[in-house]
């Protein structure tokens, strides 16, 4: 849409379940926020929402895990992305939360008027049931093998690793993330967005009329949807925690909104809550065909945001996105980015490794900005090495960028009394003019490029032309030039007015280089402005490609440092805690595997029956069996099956970590015998060594009881 009234810009809304990493930033905030930036410098008509999306079982499995509440889940994990969000420059014009009344009523209101007009079909169908956790199992509570790409974990909803959207029947051998256990079927009533009646309209819209101004990645991925033909895609859930449907619809007790029909009316509630903070008709900006609607996501959402919300957009009346720029994903160090696996430079460990850590950090949000605009993965997946922010810090923002403005001011300071100096028009040359020109032709390519989405290109002009006018200052050569002096030890008036051109197109020039950075590189623009001794409003759009900018004779201050070099020291420090991070969560994974395993020495009640296969006498002479004294037991943090003990085993007390606290409490075992396995290898259970292996004798119906002694013996004696 060419120059639309204004724009509506949103950014796929983060799941408060957790920190965000900056593959994330990279994929759906930073190239919203440049875009943002870029169209208020043109003072367009322009909101920026986003906020958390609070529901869905990626909250509460993860109140699961972390044995607290949704609730408290979402607030804790809203105010970090929020405030994480502001400390790196993402400018939404609101940060808004699913879990608002505003939200619930206007996602309620939503499926009503979907429903009234029968646009929704509801069906009673059987679905996946967990017997032993009591709930059907939707999204991320089933997970089984993608049949896609064969990942043994692809959720009910999505596969995360080839990005697919599926439902729990596709997976193949589906298991409950509660319970493990493979579900069962059982009927249940749940309404239906019929995706399969807008086939046409979705045919046309997108791979007719979109065909050539959305990215290729995208078309191609709703091709690919719409040719394996559209399923009516179920749009409520049986769960408790989300947005409960409208009192008034029959046989809706008990259920909640599907988060991804909720989520993206988050879009909408925020629009309307700011709309009411800012004095503003929100209705403008979705119903008003002038508004050019754009959402920023990551490739994960492509289907939810080309497909699934646009029918919804249409059947309810809203305007539809003009564009849907989507990026791939963003690898690190060669590996895929993971904040479960430990695989990731989290939003908040940045900030506080390097942003918090050191006055004036807001250049190293900078720095980050930088190379994550610059390894965009705008057209395919890209690679973050910590080398290679390096790199492309110290070489482009330090060495290309920052050099130049700071040579300008020093020469300035030096070499023109600290004062812009005319420009003498009789003695311009050619040099001049390809300088000047080369200003003009940045603006147009950086408008270009940012129109287009390509914010890597657009970025890669501005550091051109940067790096062009360190060129044509190395070819000036003023510092030289003010070597030919009068006798008086000044240089000549030539030399002067030579010096003069020089500075005064280098100032320009510089002037210019803020207005460009601005929309990339906000806290640098803005000290450009402190230094340049000019309001905020230089860095207008319309200013862009003036090049008279800063008035002949206005004293400027002296240059401030814009951005730091990075170390070989932080990034090897990045590198190893990385390594570290994810080695003591595979390590953590395995622990709880164990723990899982050794939950009982003795056989479980299925095996019973079952035998083991035949030893040699010797086998078992290998296991050294003694009687010890349980003397101190307590419950191991966070590990709720797991107990710590202290064994008296006579010759030495022993730490034991075993896992029977469900069974039993520990001062109630205090005192009691116990046979321990006592030349098993140690193992680590929750960071603690255990030394051993208690026995346990496990009935039928998994009852635990120790094997011990009919009396008590001295502890270290053998059991054989
Ligand atoms: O993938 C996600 O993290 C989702 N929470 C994105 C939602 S975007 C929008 F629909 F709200
Ligand atoms: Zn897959």
């Amino acid at each position: 849409m060419n120059d639309p009234k204004r724009y509506l810009i949103t950014s796929a809304l983060p799941y408060a379940n957790g920190p965000k990493h900056i593959g994330h930033l990279a994929g759906a905030y930073l190239p919203a926020d440049i875009y943002v930036r870029y169209l208020r410098a043109q003072k367009r008509d322009v909101v920026y929402v986003c906020g958390s999306d609070e529901h869905g079982a990626a909250i509460t499995i993860q109140a699961m895990k972390e044995n607290t509440t949704p609730r408290e889940i979402v607030d804790k994990y809203h105010a970090m992305l929020k405030s994480n969000m502001a400390d790196l420059g993402i400018s939404f014009d609101i940060y808004h939360r699913t879990s608002e009344p505003i939200h619930h009523e206007t996602a309620q209101e939503f499926f009503t008027v979907l429903n009234n007009n029968g646009d929704l079909e509801q069906k009673e169908t059987e679905q996946y049931y967990d017997e032993e956790a009591n709930t059907f199992l939707a999204d991320r509570y089933i997970v089984g093998t993608c049949p896609v790409c064969g990942n043994d974990n692809a959720y009910g909803d999505q596969c995360e690793k080839c990005g697919t959207s599926l439902s729990p029947e596709q997976l193949i051998n589906p298991r409950s993330t509660l319970s493990g256990n493979a579900p069962v079927k059982r009927s249940t009533t749940h309404w239906y967005l019929p995706l399969n009646k807008h086939e046409d309209f979705l045919r046309q819209w997108i791979l007719e009329d979109h065909k050539d101004d959305w990215k290729a990645n995208v078309v191609g991925q709703c091709k690919g949807w719409i040719e394996a033909g559209l399923q009516p895609r179920a749009v409520t859930r049986d769960l408790d925690w989300g947005v409960s449907l409208p009192g008034d619809v029959a046989g809706g007790r008990g259920k909640v909104l599907y988060v991804w029909f909720d989520a993206p009316i988050g879009y909408i509630s925020a629009t309307k809550q700011w709309a009411i903070d800012n004095d503003k008709d929100w209705k403008l900006y979705w119903q008003d065909k002038e508004t050019k609607l754009v959402h920023f996501i990551g490739k994960d959402n492509i289907v939810f945001h080309c497909i699934i919300f646009p029918v919804m957009l249409k059947l309810y009346g809203d305007i539809l996105p003009d564009n849907v720029p989507s990026n791939e994903f963003m690898n690190l160090e060669g590996d895929k980015m993971s904040t479960s696996r430990g695989w990731s430079i989290e939003m908040d460990d940045y900030i506080k490794d390097f942003v918090k850590k050191e006055n004036g950090g807001n250049q190293l949000v900078d720095a980050l900005r930088y190379y994550l605009t610059n390894i965009a993965p705008e057209t395919k997946d890209s690679e973050f090495t910590w080398k290679g922010f390096q790199e492309a810090v110290n070489s482009d923002i330090v060495g290309k960028f920052g050099n130049f403005v700071n040579r300008s001011f020093v020469l300035m300071h030096k070499l023109c009394g600290g004062k812009v100096p005319a420009f003498h028009e009789a003695i311009r040359d050619a040099d001049d003019e390809q300088m000047l020109a080369a200003v003009a032709a940045a603006k147009k390519a950086v408008e270009d490029s940012i129109e287009g989405y390509k914010f890597r290109d657009a970025l890669f002009e501005v550091i051109m032309l940067s790096d062009a006018a360190n060129k044509y200052m190395q070819k000036k050569e003023p510092w030289i030039v003010a070597k030919r002096t009068t006798d008086n030890g000044q240089p000549t008036r030539e030399a002067q007015q030579l010096i003069d051109n020089c500075i005064h197109i280098c100032l320009q020039v510089t002037a210019n280089l803020a207005i460009f950075i601005n929309p990339f590189l906000p806290f640098a623009a803005k000290k450009m402005c402190h230094m340049m001794k000019v309001v905020d409003k230089m860095l207008d759009w319309e200013n862009a490609g003036k090049t008279n900018l800063l008035s002949v004779g206005y004293s400027l201050r002296p240059p401030e440092l814009l951005f730091r070099k990075i170390d070989d020291t932080e990034v090897a420090e990045q590198v190893e805690k990385l390594k570290q991070k994810s080695e003591a969560l595979k390590q953590a994974s395995k622990e709880k595997k164990m723990e899982e395993k050794t939950q009982v020495s003795a056989a479980s009640p299925a095996e019973v029956e079952k035998a083991k296969p035949e030893i040699q006498f010797d086998d078992f002479a290998k296991i050294d069996l003694k009687v010890g004294t349980i003397v101190a037991a307590e419950k191991v943090e966070k590990a709720d099956k797991l107990l710590k003990l202290q064994v008296d085993l006579g010759f030495e007390t022993r730490t034991i970590v075993s896992g029977i606290a469900l069974h039993f409490e520990p001062s109630t075992i205090v005192g009691k015998q116990v046979t321990v396995v006592t030349n098993l290898a140690p193992r680590k259970m929750r960071g603690i060594e255990s030394n051993g292996m208690i026995l346990m004798a496990e009935d039928a119906d998994g009852k635990l009881q120790f094997v011990n002694p009919d009396e008590a013996v001295h502890n270290g004696s053998g059991v054989s």
